[in-house]
């Protein structure tokens, strides 16, 4: 057990980061498990939800500057599955090649991964949905991948409007905001019930 294991993880499932892949079509090294990736745009809350999930503060580095995660981040999650950071979208201040780049593998890893088991999709309660999330929704439906749609950053709205933000953008993105999970990174909310989600997602 390292230092920054929240009490409530010791022993439960060890995480650890394994790789980065620069191509959609790249192996993971070690055993074929499934694969569970975070997406989302740029800055959304992706790194600092995955050290949520697992428990560490920083094992997936998490960062004020936006658009630093440029590989398909793949950590190891107690041998059960893979736990897989996405670059963020629409990110608007780096390079129109960098960002054809990203897009591309971002596309081709949700059209094309066979070992992609689940998604968790990444949306900021504050912020309504953007073109790059109504084109990602149309992605994950014409994969029809199971998908965990979490609003991140809870802790920045009022405890009385969390519902009606989430019908909103359900309603922007053509679905149901009841059946959103609510989460703050900082606060811990909402960490043991995306990890149930995530557990559900392997069977
Ligand atoms: P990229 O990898 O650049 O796409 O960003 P990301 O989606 O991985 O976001 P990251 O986890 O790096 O977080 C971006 C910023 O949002 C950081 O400053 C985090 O501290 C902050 N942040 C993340 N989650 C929360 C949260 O639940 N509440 C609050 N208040 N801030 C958060
Ligand atoms: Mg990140």
């Amino acid at each position: 057990m390292t230092r920054t294991e929240a009490p409530s993880q010791r022993g439960l499932l060890l995480s650890e980061y394994l790789t980065s892949l620069t191509r959609a079509d790249a192996p993971i090294p070690g055993a074929p498990l499934p694969e569970i990736a975070l997406v989302g745009r740029s800055n959304v809350g992706k790194s600092s939800l995955l050290n949520l999930l697992v428990g560490r503060r920083s094992l997936a580095r998490a960062s004020r500057t936006p658009g630093k995660t440029r590989a398909l981040n793949v950590f190891g999650w107690g041998g059960r599955c893979y736990l897989v950071d996405v670059p963020g979208y629409g990110w608007a201040k780096v390079g129109q090649a960098e960002r054809t780049a990203w897009r591309r593998l971002i596309e081709r890893y949700l059209a094309e991964r066979p070992s992609l088991a689940a998604v968790i999709w990444l949306l900021d309660i504050r912020r309504d949905p953007s073109p790059d999330d109504r084109d990602l929704r149309a992605r994950l439906v014409a994969r029809a991948v199971p998908t965990l749609v979490v609003l991140t950053k809870a802790d920045q709205v009022g405890r009385a409007k969390r519902a009606g933000r989430a019908t909103e953008i359900g309603a922007a993105i053509g679905m149901d905001g009841k059946d959103f999970l609510l989460t703050s990174a900082r606060t811990r909310e909402g960490a043991e019930e995306l990890r149930e989600a995530v557990l559900a997602f392997l069977g």
